[in-house]
């Protein structure tokens, strides 16, 4: 998997890279030459005692290593910015990538997996890069180049190759054949981390109201000693690795040196080609110890392309149609047609063959008790979620053939779980309206029932991320006034009014026929007080309408409904 994505995004670096294997070439080919130099220095100018030749040939080596160093210094230089850009712009597809993502795909891999993909992962493909632009190209020149060079000093000591090198090359791939399966398992470690560390973080008043410290402890110490353990197996072979080639390398050395001082003593040999010799093998060696670490960062980062190319390769269940069509001017009556929805893999659907039509100026309420599918009927209308059957219209189109962002430009929605973003209270609500003046921000605080505590605080006052800084009805009533900012046909509230005291709920819902310029609005609740003046009330059960009709009718004719406001009435009651 590696090679593909590493072609795909090194396309635009093309140049860079030639540029580099050409000058990892001269470079390479520059430290080849120096030995036999060497040993002319030595063969014709030491041992004859010719000052001149020596002096001459030194500056040829000085020359040609000044041409190596700049060659490094160049090649360096280009292939880690080639690496470094792969690394960014891998990082970049990932996250606009996981952007169109629906629920249903960033749920697939859930989100600490995805933040390692896009940050650990991409690392590794980073660093292989990297090492390849600025080690590794030169192994299979330098292996090549030395075996001729040795040669060309001694035929009869080269028979040692024959037996050095296939030996380091296969103790290297028998350690790296082993170490392979462990990179996979460190990558899925560092994601367990990642999750029980995420967890731990945001569920931490959770976690201490119930005193589990303890437990959550032992759990992010097994994840970590997990972590630990497979390093420390992957560390071992590592450390295997050095010594191992350190045995070799110098043990041939002494075969050279042992075999060489024989051959020169009998004159098959000069001292200088001994010399000379000495410093191929060694370079040999090192190209096959390059080669060698390909082994170990390689699988690692195969392992890691595979990942962020999962995640690529994932195409986003809810697209922009080729030729969307535009949604007429003027406000758009949004309905559920019979539209059934069934989680991946769930045997029940959640929502069966639902029906709801919201037209401008009317209220319309779905009430039902938890996990009845109310937020998962509030998900399909602007498209988070498409109905596995029937379909969602607006203006009388089926919305996957709208641009979703046009649709979404038409609802506006206050979730269940009110998410503000990190900034001050100002920017929080401008997030739905960037260009709202402070008079229109006012005024939607002043619906939402939020302008009494923020004018003690001021706009400016700092929102943490998710508002945390908030109680839980101060968030409520923030992304209330977050939502009434942005000018919709649809206005959907999902159970937004729960946090709120009695009074202030109807103060609020008072105002909204004002506040959202008589657009249409959907409440959903579960609280009957809230949605009794709706203009249709449509009762949800296990995902299905069992009644609608006014507060009026459906006391009359409802079992269900009757069910849910007697039980709520005695709670009042009894208060
Ligand atoms: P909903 O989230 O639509 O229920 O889940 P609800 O009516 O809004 O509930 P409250 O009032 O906010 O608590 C409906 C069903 O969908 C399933 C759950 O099993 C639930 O019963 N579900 C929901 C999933 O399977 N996966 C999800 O991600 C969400
Ligand atoms: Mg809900």
């Amino acid at each position: 998997m590696l090679l593909p994505v590493l072609r795909r995004f090194l396309r635009p670096y093309r140049r860079d890279v030639l540029i580099v294997v050409v000058l990892q070439f001269v470079q390479t080919l520059a430290a080849l030459s120096l030995p036999s130099l060497n040993a002319d220095i030595i063969n014709d100018g030491v041992v004859v005692g010719d000052i001149g030749y020596i002096l001459r040939v030194g500056g040829v080596m000085l020359l040609i290593s000044g041409v190596q160093v700049a060659c490094a210094i160049g090649a360096v230089y280009l292939g880690a910015r080639a690496a470094m850009s792969v690394g960014r712009d891998l990082r970049h597809a990932v996250f606009s990538r996981v952007q169109r993502f629906s629920v249903a795909e960033a749920s697939r891999f859930g989100a600490p997996s995805l933040i390692t993909r896009s940050t650990n992962d991409v690392q590794q493909v980073q660093m292989v890069t990297l090492m390849t632009f600025t080690i590794i190209v030169m192994a299979p020149i330098m292996m090549v180049g030395g075996v001729i060079m040795a040669l060309r000093q001694d035929v009869g000591l080269s028979a040692l190759l024959l037996v050095v090198v296939p030996l380091l090359l296969g103790l290297m791939g028998l350690i790296a054949t082993r170490m392979g399966p462990l990179f996979r398992l460190i990558q899925e470690r560092i994601d367990r981390i990642n999750r029980v560390m995420r967890e731990q973080i945001t569920g931490v008043r959770v976690i201490r109201a119930f005193n589990r410290q303890e437990s959550e402890r032992e759990r992010f110490a097994r994840a970590n000693t997990e972590l630990f353990d497979t390093s420390l197996r992957v560390g071992y072979f590592m450390a295997l690795m050095f010594p191992t080639v350190m045995l070799i390398m110098n043990a041939s050395s002494v075969a050279v040196v042992w075999f060489g001082a024989g051959r020169i003593d009998s004159g098959a040999m000069e001292v200088g080609s001994l010399v000379a010799f000495l410093n191929y093998l060694m370079q040999i060696l090192m190209s096959v110890l390059m080669a060698s670490m390909m082994f170990m960062l390689v699988p690692r980062a195969s392992v890691s392309a595979e990942r962020i190319d999962a995640v690529l390769a994932t195409e986003p269940g809810i697209v922009r149609p080729a030729q969307p069509r535009e949604l007429p001017a003027g406000r758009a009556v949004i309905e559920l047609d019979g539209a059934s929805f069934g989680f991946e893999g769930a045997a029940e659907p959640v929502l069966h063959d639902i029906s709801l039509r919201l037209e401008p100026g009317r209220t319309t309420a779905v009430i039902g008790s938890t996990g009845a599918g109310k937020t998962t009927l509030v998900n399909l209308l602007p498209r988070l979620i498409d109905p596995t059957a029937g379909a969602v219209r607006a203006a009388g189109i089926d919305v996957r053939e709208l641009d979703p962002a046009e649709l979404r430009a038409r609802i506006s929605l206050v979730p269940q779980r009110a998410y503000l973003f990190s900034g001050t209270i100002a920017s929080t609500l401008r997030f739905s309206r960037p260009e709202a003046t402070d008079e229109e921000l006012w005024a939607a605080l002043d619906a939402a029932q939020a302008s009494e505590f923020v004018r003690e605080l001021g706009l400016d006052a700092r929102v943490e991320q998710g508002g945390s800084n908030f109680s839980g009805g101060q968030r409520q009533r923030l992304a209330i006034a977050r939502a009434l900012l942005k000018p919709a046909d649809l206005y959907v509230f999902d159970d937004s009014f729960s946090a709120l005291d009695y009074a202030t709920d109807a103060r609020l819902r008072a105002g909204l026929p004002t506040a959202t310029a008589g657009a249409a609005v959907l409440i959903v609740a579960q609280r009957v007080a809230t949605i009794r003046d709706a203009d249709e009330i449509v009762v949800l059960d296990e995902g299905r309408v069992v009644g609608r009709g006014t507060h009026g009718e459906l006391m009359a004719s409802n079992e269900t409904y009757q069910e849910i406001v007697l039980s709520q009435l005695s709670v009042q009651e009894a208060a």
